[in-house]
């Protein structure tokens, strides 16, 4: 993959957002994968600020974002469906008929109503195939190399799909329910790492020493499903942009 070193998230989020810009200028009704976590903040502000100041206009975009809680329902105000629209539906002006969260179809069931849950993976997958790829998917990644919520041992084909949390994510994420761990859902749907490898163009965001070991795993360790990430190694266009911190791992 291609490594920017920047100096901060709000450098990266500029390269970011000039990149989606162009994009949906050549192609207004461009499909942008979305992630929730805090490494695509800044970038989704420098978009929105970008939308604004160029006159972009945004009303045919369309959105497909990474992964949900299962069993909390939409309106959970921690809910990825939720979270999505806040942080980037809303300050973009997006249509949010036009930008899909793959637990939308199950809204809060818990994992056991096996009816409802199978197929709602292939289904999400199917929809992104129908709306012609994802055009340019951002990325976060995981202290333990995650994308998605793809943990480590992840199958490096799989598509769409339930699966369950990690105790570390768990306990990564009970700082949005309170610091209680109970209250972090156990199970989850995520694209697959094949359904992320799809996408045109992958741009991964890292910040923070926290991170330096998984980058240093993704960019230069063999390409393996304990590390998700490393997957982009086999991606025809993948850019990773990471501070000073994030990279200090690098050889
Ligand atoms: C978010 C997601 C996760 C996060 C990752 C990093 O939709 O799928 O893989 O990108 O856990 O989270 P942050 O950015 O909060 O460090």
């Amino acid at each position: 993959p291609e490594i920017i070193i920047v100096k901060d998230e709000a450098e990266a989020g500029e390269l970011y957002a000039r990149c989606v810009a162009d994009l949906i200028k050549a192609k207004p009704d461009a499909v942008l994968g979305l992630a929730t976590g805090s490494s695509p903040l800044a970038a989704y502000q420098a978009l929105a600020k970008v939308v604004k100041e160029e006159a972009i206009d945004v009303s045919q975009v369309r959105g497909f974002a990474l992964d949900e809680y299962l069993g909390l329902p939409l309106t959970h105000p921690e809910s990825y469906h939720q979270t999505i629209h806040r942080t980037v539906v809303e300050p973009l002006g997006l249509d949010p008929d036009k930008v899909h969260v793959p637990g939308d179809v199950l809204d809060g069931c818990p994992i056991e109503d096996g009816a409802k849950v199978a197929g709602a993976g292939a289904a999400y997958d199917a929809a992104i195939e129908a709306a012609g790829g994802i055009d340019v998917q951002i990325l976060g990644i995981g202290t333990d190399g995650h994308i998605g919520f793809n943990e480590p041992g992840s199958s490096l084909a799989s598509g769409t799909r339930v699966k369950t949390l990690a105790e570390q994510t768990r306990i990564d994420n009970a700082r949005f329910f309170d610091n209680d761990i109970d209250q972090v859902p156990m199970h989850c749907i995520t694209q697959g790492i094949g359904t992320i490898m799809k996408a045109r163009h992958l741009v991964l965001l890292a910040f923070g020493s926290g991170k330096a070991e998984a980058i240093a795993e993704t960019c230069e360790g063999g390409v393996s499903a304990f590390c998700p990430a490393s997957a982009l190694q086999m991606h025809p266009h993948a850019t990773i942009i990471v501070d000073e911190a994030a990279a200090s791992r690098l050889r």
